[in-house]
């Protein structure tokens, strides 16, 4: 290790001043790493003041702070996890198909300078996954502190695509955007009064991949953009400019992977823990602004929810020496943009070369099959889940707070089944996450303000909703109908119960237990 910092030179000198001193590996920082190559997976603080950590791999070809991890669908992973946090953490596969004691949900999280031995096979379709912590409520401070790390699964279809397109690595990046609280340049830390737990702890910058407004070179041509929302409460509404107006793009995938077919737009919503791969067609010379344009985010709350910190974080420290959940403090607030606000993301500039031939885009990118009909899942069991804010509770599910003792839902493997999800009214857009199981968004109901207006046909879908998802979107007085599909591997790890959850990613509502147990039996 000693000698790869030397050979490393300048480059790993910022990080390993950060580093946690001596016996410590100083870690360089990397673009990408292959999950199949790292040994260790090591959650870490690099500036104990202000508050962020990283996720440090560990492996034969070194020590790496990673923008993203790499791996192949198919591919068996096999990595041990180190907490070097002082408060618990989880390691949470955000979208992957694995056992319950390799999804990290949060059940059993390892404690400080605890270590521990996780494997499983990426049985997903290619597609934008990511790494982050779950130890109900520690998880939004962790995430917002720097722990998030996309995931990209490639596979063959997927390389049939890029070599279609002609894609070079420079026009298929990918791009985690998360909402920070930034004043004078420094990132400010986790310290949210009770108006942000309530509603979500919002920032005033975008950063992608931990930069500010971040410019890429890229070649002419096809530009494929693989994005992540991996902000605590922000929703996003993405659009390209090219200076005259809006730029419109093929929608090409979503959190499972490739669409069947591409689908043409100039905006389309991206709420946390979301994913979109967008296509777009960019020319010599051309510049195109990333941004999220302004929507009304129809956030109407009575009240407040209770101060009351964590019941589990008595016992530990926070990250940066705050307070969390108390009362209000408007200084602290006074940064915050509203839920909402028009954001810049990041520029594309293409290389002045001679325009060059767009190869034609494929009528069809994958062999995804089409959603269940809404005829076909009549027949299925229906379950209906209500969310809902209460006055002096904050936000629940069907009336209560997550328990880890509760019974929740328990659902006999191999299941289909028919979920609608009602939002009452009064509240804000939840994204609605299932742990253990994609699923197909039917139809949508009652959906008024800016989702309505970009419903797509007479089901009230949102360009968003298509494909397989892991999350989506409820907005305040609206119901969504999900086809849900229970099926397990028959594998021997996933032999016996398995546990999962399904609950909001607004990170501030997850830590507040807006949250149920699915148990697959
Ligand atoms: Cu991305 Cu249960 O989480
Ligand atoms: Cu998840
Ligand atoms: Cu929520």
């Amino acid at each position: 290790m000693r000698r790869r910092h030397f050979l490393a030179g300048a480059a790993a000198l910022p990080l390993a001043a950060c580093s946690l001193g001596r016996g410590h590996a100083a870690a360089e920082p990397a673009a990408a790493v292959p999950l199949g190559q790292v040994r260790r997976l090591v959650a870490s603080r690099i500036d104990p003041l202000g508050g962020r950590c990283a996720y440090r791999t560990e492996g034969a070809a070194g020590v790496f702070h990673p923008q993203r991890l790499e791996a192949r669908s198919g591919e068996r992973v096999e990595l041990e996890l180190v907490n070097q946090l002082p408060q618990p953490t989880a390691f949470h596969w955000h979208g992957l198909l694995v056992p319950e004691a390799a999804d990290g949900a949060g059940f059993a999280p390892l404690l400080p300078g605890e270590s521990r031995r996780v494997s499983f096979t990426v049985r997903n379709r290619a597609g934008l996954y990511w790494l982050h912590p779950h130890a109900h409520g520690f998880t939004a401070e962790q995430a917002y502190a720097g722990l998030a790390l996309p995931l990209r699964v490639r596979d063959a279809a997927d390389d049939a695509l890029a070599a279609t397109l002609q894609l070079g690595a420079a026009n298929q990046p990918v791009l985690m955007l998360s909402d920070l609280r930034v004043r004078g340049g420094l990132v400010q830390p986790y310290a949210p009064t009770a108006t942000d737990c309530s509603l979500g702890w919002l920032g005033n910058r975008i950063r992608v991949n931990g930069a500010t407004a971040p410019q890429f070179a890229c070649a002419p041509g096809w530009l494929r953009l693989q994005v992540l929302n991996a902000s605590n409460a922000r929703g996003l509404l993405l659009a390209l400019g090219d200076g005259a107006g809006l730029r419109r793009f093929q929608l090409i995938g979503s959190d499972g992977g490739l669409l069947a077919a591409p689908v043409a737009t100039d905006r389309v919503f991206l709420h946390p823990a979301e994913r979109v791969d967008l296509l777009v067609a960019i020319a010599p010379a051309e510049s195109l602004e990333l941004k999220s344009l302004a929507f009304d985010a129809r956030v109407q709350v009575e009240g407040h929810a209770p101060v009351r910190p964590h019941a589990g974080r008595g016992d530990w420290p926070t990250l940066a020496a705050a307070e969390l959940c108390v009362a209000s403090d408007v200084a602290r607030t006074r940064d915050a943009l509203p839920d909402g606000a028009a954001m810049p993301i990041a520029r594309f500039v293409a290389a002045p070369r001679a325009d060059p031939r767009l190869p034609p885009l494929p009528a069809r990118l994958s062999s995804l099959t089409d959603a269940p009909t809404w005829a076909e899942t009549q027949a299925w069991p229906l379950r209906r889940t209500r969310l809902d804010w209460a006055e002096g509770e904050g936000f629940v599910i069907d009336g209560a707070r997550f328990d880890l003792a509760e019974a929740g839902w328990r659902i006999p493997r191999g299941s289909r089944e028919l979920w609608e999800v009602r939002a009452s009214p009064i509240g804000m857009p939840h994204p609605m996450h299932l742990h253990g199981a994609g699923f197909r968004v039917l139809r949508r109901q009652g959906t008024q303000g800016p989702a309505r207006a970009l419903a797509l046909h007479g089901s009230g879908r949102l360009a968003s909703d298509l494909g397989v998802k892991d999350t989506v979107t409820v907005w305040p007085g609206e119901t969504v109908w999900l086809a849900t599909d229970f099926s397990l591997p028959a594998e021997r790890e996933f032999a016996g119960a398995q546990r999962y959850l399904f609950h909001c990613h607004n990170l501030e509502h997850e830590d507040a237990m807006m949250m149920r147990l699915v148990t697959l039996t």
